[in-house]
C-alpha cells in the first residue's frame, strides 16, 4: 500500500497573508527535515498555469460559470499532476487556495451557489476517490484590511481581474469563508490574520504540529 501524505491548504481572502505565510511554513518544514511540495492555485504545473492567466487577465470578460469551469479545469490537473504523486509519495502538500477558495468566490462571491460545489467535486474525483484537503488553514480579515495590503505602496503583486470587483464581491467573498467554516468544521482552522506576521505563524504553526503529529500514530 501506498503511504500517504498530508493535504494541507491555505485559504482566505485576497491580501489575508497566504503567500507570506507560506514562505514561512517552507521554511518551518524544511527546519524540520520534512519533504514537502509547496505549490499554488490556480496553477502549479504548465496547463493550469496557462488556465490562471486566462482567468485573472483584466482584458477577459467571461461569466461567472465560465469563471467556475475553468478553476475546476485548472484545480484537476494541478491534482492530477503534482499532489496525487506528491501525497502518494508520502509527502506533505502545502498548497495555496483550493476547493473552499471556489466555493467562495464563485459560489457565495459570484453567487452561483450549489453548482460550484458539484463541478469541484467531479474536479477533486480521481479514480473514485475525493481528494478534499486534510486541512484548511484559513487566515481570516476582513476586506478592508486585505485590499488594503494588496494596495499597499510596495505590495510586490500585480493586480487581478478579481481584485478590481466591488466591496460587496469581496464582503460576500469574506461571509462565504465564514459559513464554509462552520459547514465544514472538521477540515477547517480558522486563524486571526489581521494580527502582525510572526503571531499568525505562531498559530499555524500549532495548527501544523498537530497534523502532522497525528501523521505519526
Ligand atoms: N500579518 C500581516 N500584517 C501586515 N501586512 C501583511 C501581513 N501578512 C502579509 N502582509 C502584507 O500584505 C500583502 C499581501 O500579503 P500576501 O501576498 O501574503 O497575501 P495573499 O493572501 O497571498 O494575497 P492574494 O490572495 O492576493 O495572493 C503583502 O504586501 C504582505 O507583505
Ligand atoms: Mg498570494
Amino acid at each position: 500500500m501506498k503511504d500517504s501524505g498530508k493535504f494541507i491548504v491555505l485559504e482566505g481572502p485576497d491580501g489575508s497573508g497566504k503567500t507570506t505565510q507560506i514562505a514561512k511554513i517552507e521554511d518551518y518544514l524544511r527546519e524540520r527535515g520534512i519533504d514537502f511540495v509547496s505549490t499554488r492555485e490556480p496553477g502549479g504545473v504548465q496547463v493550469a498555469e496557462k488556465i490562471r492567466s486566462v482567468i485573472l487577465d483584466v482584458e477577459n470578460d467571461m461569466s461567472g460559470l465560465t469563471e467556475c469551469l475553468l478553476y475546476a479545469a485548472a484545480r484537476r490537473e494541478h491534482l492530477i499532476q503534482k499532489v496525487i504523486p506528491a501525497l502518494n509519495e508520502g509527502k506533505v502538500v502545502i498548497c495555496d487556495r483550493y476547493v473552499m477558495s471556489s466555493l467562495s468566490y464563485q459560489g457565495y462571491g459570484r453567487r452561483l451557489g450549489e453548482v460550484v460545489l458539484e463541478v469541484n467535486k467531479r474536479a477533486i474525483d480521481v479514480e473514485g476517490k475525493q481528494y478534499w484537503a486534510d486541512m484548511n488553514i484559513y487566515l481570516d480579515v476582513t476586506p478592508e484590511i486585505g485590499l488594503q495590503r494588496i494596495h499597499a505602496k510596495h505590495a510586490d503583486r500585480e493586480i487581478n481581474r478579481l481584485d478590481l470587483e466591488s466591496n460587496d464581491f469581496h464582503h460576500r467573498v469574506r461571509d462565504g469563508y465564514l459559513k464554509l467554516e462552520q459547514e465544514y468544521a472538521e477540515q477547517f482552522k480558522k486563524i486571526d490574520a489581521s494580527q502582525n506576521e510572526d503571531a499568525v505563524f505562531a498559530d499555524i504553526k500549532e495548527v501544523i504540529d498537530n497534523l502532522l503529529l497525528s501523521n505519526r500514530v
